[in-house]
């Protein structure tokens, strides 16, 4: 997703509190002194505007949320949502952004922090040549092995075909295993009970394009 930039979108995101600045000083102890509890800790990487992220966490307050975004000006969109969900008292306490590249989260969450991880939707990069840039490649998989727990799962959505065939691909080369797996999610009663649509979810979906979901560990 790119948005035009938007101007005084930097500003806007180092003054907010719900974006967690210098987040590798909080590494091992995101638990203890961001959400100043036990619970476990959930990451989207490339949430984009955050509406799924900002259900989950609506919906399930005894879990730790971090969203993860590239850009500043997507970013602040869920930002935002946040400021107006404040202004009717209905924020969510338990969920937290950060602006930054995934390449970098081996620097930011240490062994096991984290206990789920969450792809929607990430971008295909379809050139052979751009293959690692991938969210679910295997040199991805790789990192966040860094920081998943022994028993924490992904869990990977996406409507493009191609990609998602990749992603399935990279499983044994990177000592990952399917647990579940549809190529038509909203058809699949058990995988989509309680389903959570993200933006591009229900654009692509609207378009009748068939929802690809895989649930993996190591
Ligand atoms: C196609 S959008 C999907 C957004 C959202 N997850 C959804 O399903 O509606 C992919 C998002 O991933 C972000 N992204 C891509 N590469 C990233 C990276 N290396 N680190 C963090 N975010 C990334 C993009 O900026 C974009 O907002």
């Amino acid at each position: 997703m790119r948005l035009r930039n938007i101007p005084g979108a930097d500003e806007a995101l180092a003054n907010s509190k719900y974006v967690i600045k210098q987040p590798e000083t909080y590494r091992g102890k995101f638990r203890e002194q961001i959400f100043q509890n036990e619970n476990p800790i959930h990451i989207e990487i490339g949430m984009g505007k955050g509406k799924f992220l900002l259900t989950m966490a609506q919906q399930n307050p005894d879990i730790n949320y971090i969203g993860i975004e590239l850009y500043s000006s997507v970013l602040l969109r869920a930002v935002q949502k946040m400021e107006e969900l404040e202004k009717e008292n209905n924020v969510p306490g338990n969920i937290r952004f950060l602006c930054v590249d995934a390449r970098k989260l081996g620097e930011i969450f240490a062994a096991e922090e984290i206990d789920r991880i969450y792809l929607n939707f990430s971008d295909p990069w379809p050139k052979d040549r751009h293959a690692k840039r991938r969210l679910p490649s295997k040199e991805f998989l790789a990192l966040y092995d860094k920081f998943l727990k022994k028993d924490g799962q992904l869990e990977f959505k996406t409507d493009n075909k191609g990609l998602f065939d990749f992603a399935i691909s990279e499983l044994p080369l990177a000592g990952w295993k399917e647990k579940a797996v549809t190529y038509d999610l909203h058809h699949d009663p058990v995988l989509n009970a309680g389903n959570v649509m993200t933006e591009y979810e229900e654009k692509f979906s609207a378009k009748g394009n068939p929802i690809c979901k895989y649930i993996i560990y190591r």
